[in-house]
């Protein structure tokens, strides 16, 4: 997806259309100093099982997620749904893995973006009626005037049901996408426009899910891109996000924009450890048998004594409430059995008057001990009627967004899709292993056996590593690692 294309004709300054899509200052501008921008300056995976990654380095800029074994979902369950997140932290050059599954159906569009202050921007996008291809994408300083740059590549099996790694591999001298280790495209630094167009400034990673299907949110040319009109009654649509694994090529603090070029040159690196840094790498919170181990031996004294004194008090107090609950006991029992036998004395001595006045005789019916009390039938019966009736949960997708009335109404501002986008089998690329990453090609896989047939460039070089999931996956893709 072109998230630039929404913020053409930048003259204008724009409500943002979508959350993506927004930056707050661009540096480009002359007569603007932005702030500098937090450095995540370190590398790091990311789960998302649980909400603890977004909630330490991601904004969640639209929609809410919910956090499974298969990790964020993300999920448009109505019209106006797009969760999306955006990274609280910026990379200047560095990697970006992306585990996950995309969404199915017509017009729901899947993505993974990186985006910089003054829009450059990198592309995964999967359009949820397509299983099979993937687009990559880029775009230079907000630079819309060209619409080749979009590559579809195929990918070894279903795009929504099965996990692949989607690599971002950016450096100055060339960008690179890789589906589950296997290169398939790279932009070399002057084939953006000589550079001018080539990303190359501190960048958010975000994931988010739209429907570009959506006529009446987007232009014709982008419901046609999306492939077709969204039928939201046959959702939920749901994007599977398991981790994302992001190294920061740079190191610092934060990434600042010493002039309104645009260029890498112009980005100044800040020493020091960034606030996300900070954050991932906090010991995590001490548990209670921690702080106890940590507690001067006399303050550990002082706690046994008192819990000891404690224990102690308890157990008189149940002694004697036993003691004293006993001995009620017994002369309830006692009162008792001297009212069966008072009764039965009465009953007895009834019965031999009225034989001696020859009348009637022994009525066993009238003299059972139940006629003494006992438990009586009264309490039974009541309990199923106090119990509630189970409740039946509903769903546990929520979504509480605002539809931005801006979305598709400025002119100039549509989603425009490309037109005649290039569609490639891949095509072998010069043997560009990066710098210092020896896992580049796992020849052996790591996916299974999906890398027997990922495409791949016959002069990647290949390294005899050992598959990295080795234990789970054995039919395309990252079913489990
Ligand atoms: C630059 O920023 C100023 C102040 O926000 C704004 O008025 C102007 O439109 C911006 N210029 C461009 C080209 O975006
Ligand atoms: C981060 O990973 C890259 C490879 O992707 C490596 O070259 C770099 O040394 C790593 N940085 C740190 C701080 O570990
Ligand atoms: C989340 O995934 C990580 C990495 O696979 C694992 O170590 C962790 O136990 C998982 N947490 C939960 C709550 O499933
Ligand atoms: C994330 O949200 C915080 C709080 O709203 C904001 O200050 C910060 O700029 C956001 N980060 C990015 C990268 O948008
Ligand atoms: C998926 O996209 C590719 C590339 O655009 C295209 O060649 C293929 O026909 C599409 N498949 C479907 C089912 O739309
Ligand atoms: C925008 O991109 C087009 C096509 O790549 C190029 O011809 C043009 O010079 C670029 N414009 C700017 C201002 O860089
Ligand atoms: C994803 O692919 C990249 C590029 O080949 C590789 O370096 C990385 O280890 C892979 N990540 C996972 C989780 O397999
Ligand atoms: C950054 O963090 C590391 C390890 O947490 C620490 O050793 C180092 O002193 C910190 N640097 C700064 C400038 O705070």
């Amino acid at each position: 997806m072109q998230f630039l294309s929404l913020l053409a004709g930048a003259s204008v300054l724009l409500t943002p259309v979508l959350a993506q899509t927004w930056t707050a200052c661009n540096p480009m501008n002359a007569s603007l100093t932005c702030p500098p921008d937090p450095a995540l300056g370190l590398n790091h995976t990311f789960y998302f099982n649980t909400s603890t990654a977004v909630d330490q380095a991601f904004n969640v800029t639209a929609g809410t997620l919910n956090y499974g074994n298969n990790g964020a979902e993300f999920t448009i369950a109505q019209k106006g749904d797009s969760p999306t997140i955006q990274s609280q932290f910026y990379i200047f050059f560095g990697s970006v893995s992306v585990i996950m599954r995309a969404a199915p159906g017509q017009g729901i569009i899947s993505s993974i973006v990186l985006q910089s202050d003054d829009l450059d921007e990198v592309d995964w996008e999967f359009i949820g009626g397509n299983a099979t291809y993937v687009e990559t994408n880029y775009f230079g300083k907000g630079n819309l005037s060209s619409y080749d740059r979009a590559v579809y590549y195929p990918v070894s099996s279903d795009t929504r049901d099965n996990f692949h790694n989607y690599t971002t591999h950016w450096t100055a001298e060339k960008l690179e996408w890789y589906i589950d280790g296997a290169l398939v495209r790279t932009l070399p630094y002057a084939a953006a426009d000589g550079g001018y167009n080539y990303p190359q400034t501190p960048m958010t990673v975000r994931l988010g899910i739209w429907a570009g299907g959506d006529p009446t949110e987007n232009q014709p040319g982008t419901v046609e891109w999306a492939g077709g009109v969204t039928d939201y009654s046959k959702g939920p649509f749901t994007m599977y996000v398991q981790s994302a694994t992001v190294n920061d090529f740079s190191t610092g603090k934060e990434y600042v924009y010493s002039d309104h070029s645009g260029s890498w040159q112009s980005i100044k690196t800040i020493a020091g450890n960034s606030t996300v840094a900070h954050k991932l790498t906090a010991p995590p919170p001490e548990t209670i048998a921690q702080k106890w181990a940590k507690l001067p031996t006399g303050a550990k004294l002082a706690v046994y004594c008192s819990a000891g004194g404690v224990a102690a008090l308890a157990l008189s107090v149940l002694l004697f409430t036993c003691i004293r609950q006993r001995r009620a006991g017994r002369r309830e029992r006692e009162a008792y059995n001297a009212k069966v036998e008072k009764e039965r004395d009465d009953a007895y001595r009834d019965q031999m008057e009225l034989r001696e006045k020859g009348l009637g005789g022994w009525d066993n019916s009238t003299q059972g001990e139940d006629a003494l009390g006992g438990w009586g039938g009264s309490h039974s019966g009541s309990d199923d009627e106090a119990r509630a009736p189970l409740t039946s949960k509903g769903p546990n997708i929520s979504s509480y967004e605002v539809p931005s009335p801006s979305r598709s109404t400025s002119p100039g501002l549509s989603r425009m899709a490309s037109p005649g986008p290039v569609v490639l089998s891949p095509q072998p690329q010069s043997a560009h292993a990066w710098a210092g990453d020896n896992q580049s090609m796992s020849g052996g896989g790591g996916y299974g056996n999906n890398s027997n047939t990922s495409p791949r460039s016959p002069t990647f070089p290949l390294t005899s590593q050992s598959p990295q999931y080795g234990s789970g996956s054995s039919k395309g893709g990252y079913h489990r690692f």
